[in-house]
């Protein structure tokens, strides 16, 4: 059957903490070998992108950077078309697009695996560096307390399936209508041993909380709610005083780009607590364990 990298929930517990392990391999078989990887990206990147590239290139494949204006998913031939044609190219295919139903129809006609790049809903490939990034920085992460403070949005529901799954407790605080629903919790609640809490309140949030996580609070495509955005954020910047009420030694994570003044204090992020730079670099190691388990490793 081929497997596809949607969502974090597209993996069970096991599976998850074995794309964490495959990503700290010295070495890994070279399952690309003479394949190509199509990455088809609708919106900027930085990470994505070369941390992609490179993870392909490790295993022995060659990346295509594609940008979403040349191939028009949709625009210029449909998602389903695009697909066909490029999985008969093609190892695997990878996309960033706007709205998730893009990557979900690319993943039901492709015969190879395909791995969401970032949507409006998700962004399965930075929970995976941010697991393993606090797992090396704390140890084993089970009954420790993971906080997020910002926007219930596609970084934070990734971070908190993948941190549920794996019996981390996950503390919310976000501005009301921009966190996640009564169901959205509930449904969290049931995927595994961790536990879910949220509250409007970044302090309270924040409590016995060894990791702070953050995200911009206009993402990519919600431009136009800038303005709107800044005012409902006021008091959700992660500074040291939130930085202060979380546990000792808390770290703090963002999966970048990050808008220092707004969601975080230029402080806190270029300060020693923040570990931002080996959360980035640690998207190659996650992107070539996603992309090796994808491929069959185990
Ligand atoms: N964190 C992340 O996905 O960064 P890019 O948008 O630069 O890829
Ligand atoms: N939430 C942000 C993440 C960027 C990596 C966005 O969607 O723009």
């Amino acid at each position: 059957m081929t497997r596809h990298l949607l969502d974090i929930v597209d993996l069970t517990a096991d599976e998850l903490a074995l794309v964490l392990e495959l990503a700290q391999r010295p070495s890994l078989p070279q399952v690309l070998d003479g394949q190509g990887v199509a990455l088809i990206f609708e919106k900027p990147s930085n990470r994505t992108r070369h941390s992609m590239e490179m993870a392909v290139v490790q295993l022995g494949g060659h990346p295509v950077y594609t940008r979403g204006e040349e191939v028009g998913l949709d625009v210029r031939e449909t998602v389903e078309d695009v697909t066909r044609v490029m999985a008969g190219y093609h190892g695997m295919l990878a996309a960033r697009v706007f709205q998730h139903d893009k990557v979900v129809r690319m993943a039901a006609c492709s015969g190879v695996p395909v791995v969401n790049m970032l949507s409006d809903h998700s962004h399965p490939l930075q929970a995976l560096a941010d697991l393993l990034t606090m797992q090396q920085l704390h140890g084993p992460l089970h009954g420790h307390t993971v906080a997020f403070v910002g926007d219930w949005n596609n970084v934070s529901r990734s971070l908190a399936e993948a941190c549920i799954m794996l019996g981390v407790d996950v503390s919310l605080g976000c501005p009301v209508g921009y966190d996640a629903s009564e169901a959205e919790l509930e449904r969290l609640d049931g995927l595994g041993p961790g536990s879910i809490r949220q509250s409007p309140r970044a302090i309270d949030a924040v409590q016995g909380a060894i990791a702070v996580h953050t995200d911009t609070w206009t993402s990519m495509g919600q431009e136009a709610e800038k303005a709107e955005r800044v005012k409902v954020f006021e008091g959700f910047q992660v500074d040291a005083a939130l930085m202060a009420a979380a546990a000792p030694g808390a770290g703090f994570y963002h999966c970048l780009p990050a808008y220092r003044g707004y969601e975080v204090a230029a402080d806190v992020i270029d300060g020693a607590a923040s570990h931002v730079i080996a959360q980035a670099h640690n998207r190659l190691h996650a992107a070539r364990g996603a992309l090796a388990f994808l491929m069959g490793v185990r």
